[in-house]
């Protein structure tokens, strides 16, 4: 891996270096292995603002060949050996403008994929920023086969690994200790802030998840369901994806877009919408409709998956989503995260048929819960504790990951604490429009992560308004998001939205026939949960 020249232009020094002439001979006389055990190093450089990294040993699946740097770094990559048949790929990136704050930045499916961008996102704010491979490279989950060293990695060992060595190294490389420790991650990856939330509440100050996969083991079993509602492709009465992104996502629209107030697109929350397929079925002679069988299919996507013993395993999907769901967990494909983890992980078994898949697996996989993946705390009483802050974010077009699983989730932490205590510590971000992670017609873009960056500010941005919540005890009431025509940065801003925070949520306020794009249209108002 090699990284392009330190370029000669040189900031003024930060506090603490002022033992050395420059940053970059501060780098590369930096020497990790003082500091740490179990751990070779890979790269040790500076990498100079502007400059790409590449790295031609990524496993391609990651789709991550390269990484331009925003801010001056100096940059560390680890091989940490986490016990004798596993490793973690760690890579630390220290800005020479240090803001004393250290950020671990989390993975996503089943990879095995550094998310480079989110290290980068970190450091060009100032915070000393990690991530990693999470103990495998690539997307797949095959290397969880006979060794549950990597399983134990991808479930919980990794991000403390990378979190423990990564604030040694923090602390030794600047000569001081770490003001607040961060987490940001989404989907898989904010499965594992929850985790750390949960296992090891020391670790992070403030933890900044998105969408989460929580109740794994049901998640993947809910995944897994769609293929038995479906069809596979080609069979009697699949729908194609064409039909569910026009015809059906259209019905949604017309059913249920109104319902706010305003017609734009946005369910402003979907579990108002009792979606109904039946005007679809077809009369007789139209092609551009449902068979009875279609319809059918249809009312079953939008139910909870519920097991043989009558247990909810997971909340339904939410309406509004079908356009990204149809390429997806509409298919007529198992969902690859899913059937891989019940192959690798679950039966153990590289043959094992997805066709087969059926409610004894659900009870499977949630009895074998390796290394209690399944991260559904009951509380994190230990977390408050300790004065931990988490900010939970969920897109309500979400078409991985069904929101309301996070709306179950905490009404579940209500059972052992009230709203009023959990506020002071947890506070959750519905936004409307937000498909998985990011994009969707609503204003989605509220700086989780590189791709929703629109600048630091705690009004504006998710980390940001983290910080203050740590820092000066400055809780967020409202993120705002912003929606830019074609979602590049710089072009007309289509709508801005304040996005409230759960239970609270956006009830249309301003005039009849507008069209709702300011935050100034609409207020938040407390609902039942
Ligand atoms: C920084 O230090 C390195 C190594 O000590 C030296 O080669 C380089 O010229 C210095 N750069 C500046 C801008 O002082
Ligand atoms: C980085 O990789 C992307 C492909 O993901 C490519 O389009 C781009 O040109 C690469 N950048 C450089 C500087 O090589
Ligand atoms: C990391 O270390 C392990 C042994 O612990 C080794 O098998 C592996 O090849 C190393 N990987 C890299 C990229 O250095
Ligand atoms: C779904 O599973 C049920 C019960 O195992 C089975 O009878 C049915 O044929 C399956 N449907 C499809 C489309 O695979
Ligand atoms: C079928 O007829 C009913 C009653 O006239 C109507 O409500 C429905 O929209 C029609 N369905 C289609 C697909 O045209
Ligand atoms: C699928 O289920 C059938 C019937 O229970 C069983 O005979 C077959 O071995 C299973 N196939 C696989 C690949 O698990």
């Amino acid at each position: 891996m090699i990284g392009i020249a330190m370029a000669a232009i040189m900031q003024p020094l930060a506090v603490g270096l002022s033992n050395y002439p420059n940053f970059t001979s501060k780098c590369l006389e930096f020497n990790p292995l003082n500091y740490v055990t179990n751990s070779a190093i890979i790269t040790l450089e500076p990498v100079a603002k502007g400059s790409t990294i590449f790295y031609p040993n990524d496993d391609v699946t990651c789709n991550r060949p390269n990484q331009t740097v925003s801010v001056d770094i100096c940059r560390i990559a680890l091989n940490i050996s986490t016990s004798s048949r596993s490793h973690v790929l760690a890579e630390l990136w220290l800005p020479e403008a240090w803001d004393g704050r250290f950020l671990a930045t989390g993975n996503g499916g089943l990879d095995g994929c550094t998310k480079y961008e989110d290290i980068n996102y970190g450091a060009k704010y100032g915070f000393a920023s990690i991530g990693s491979n999470n103990g495998h490279s690539g997307t797949s989950g095959v290397s969880f086969l006979h060794n549950n060293d990597v399983l134990e990695d991808y479930a919980y060992r990794s991000l403390h690994a990378i979190t423990k060595m990564g604030k040694s190294l923090t602390s030794a490389f600047y000569s001081k200790t770490i003001l607040k420790s961060y987490y940001l991650g989404c989907s898989g990856g904010g499965r594992q802030g929850l985790k750390a939330a949960e296992k090891y509440p020391r670790d992070f100050d403030g933890i900044v998840i998105g969408a989460p996969a929580l109740n794994f083991n049901y998640l993947s079993s809910w995944r897994m369901s769609f293929l038995n509602k479906t069809g596979s492709i080609g069979s009697l009465d699949f729908i194609r994806p064409q039909v569910w992104k026009g015809l059906i996502h259209d019905e949604v629209l017309r059913q249920c877009d109104g319902i706010d107030g305003i017609e734009d697109g946005i369910l402003e929350d979907p579990r108002k919408c009792h979606f109904d397929p039946e005007p679809l079925l077809c009369n007789g002679t139209g092609t551009n409709c449902l068979s009875p069988g279609q319809v059918q299919i249809v009312k079953s996507i939008f139910e909870p998956l519920i097991d043989m013993t009558g247990i909810t395993v997971y909340q339904a999907m939410q309406p509004g989503s079908e356009i990204l769901a149809a390429d997806r967990l509409y298919a007529g494909l198992p969902f690859p995260y899913s059937l891989e983890w019940f192959r690798y992980v679950v039966h153990q078994d590289p043959a094992w048929d997805p066709q087969n898949f059926s409610d004894v697996d659900i009870i499977l996989a949630q009895d074998l819960n390796p290394f209690n993946i399944m991260t559904y705390p009951r509380d994190l009483d230990s977390f408050r504790q300790k004065s931990g802050k988490m900010l939970i974010y969920h897109g309500l077009q979400d078409n991985q990951i069904t929101s309301y699983t996070t709306d179950a989730f905490l009404r579940h932490l209500t059972t052992n604490a009230p709203i009023s205590v959990l506020d002071n510590y947890i506070r959750y971000f519905r936004i409307s429009g937000m498909a998985h992670c990011n994009s969707g017609p609503g204003a989605w873009m509220i700086g989780q992560s590189s791709l929703g960056d629109v600048g630091w500010g705690r009004e504006e941005n998710v980390l940001a308004a983290m910080v203050d919540w740590v820092e000066r005890d400055e809780a967020p009431e409202t993120i705002q998001g912003v929606k830019f025509i074609d979602d590049v940065k710089g072009n007309m801003v289509l709508r801005r939205r304040r996005h409230c925070r759960w239970p609270y949520e956006n009830s249309y306020i301003g005039i009849e026939g507008g069209n709702g794009r300011s935050w100034d249209d609409w207020k938040c108002v407390l609902q039942s949960v």
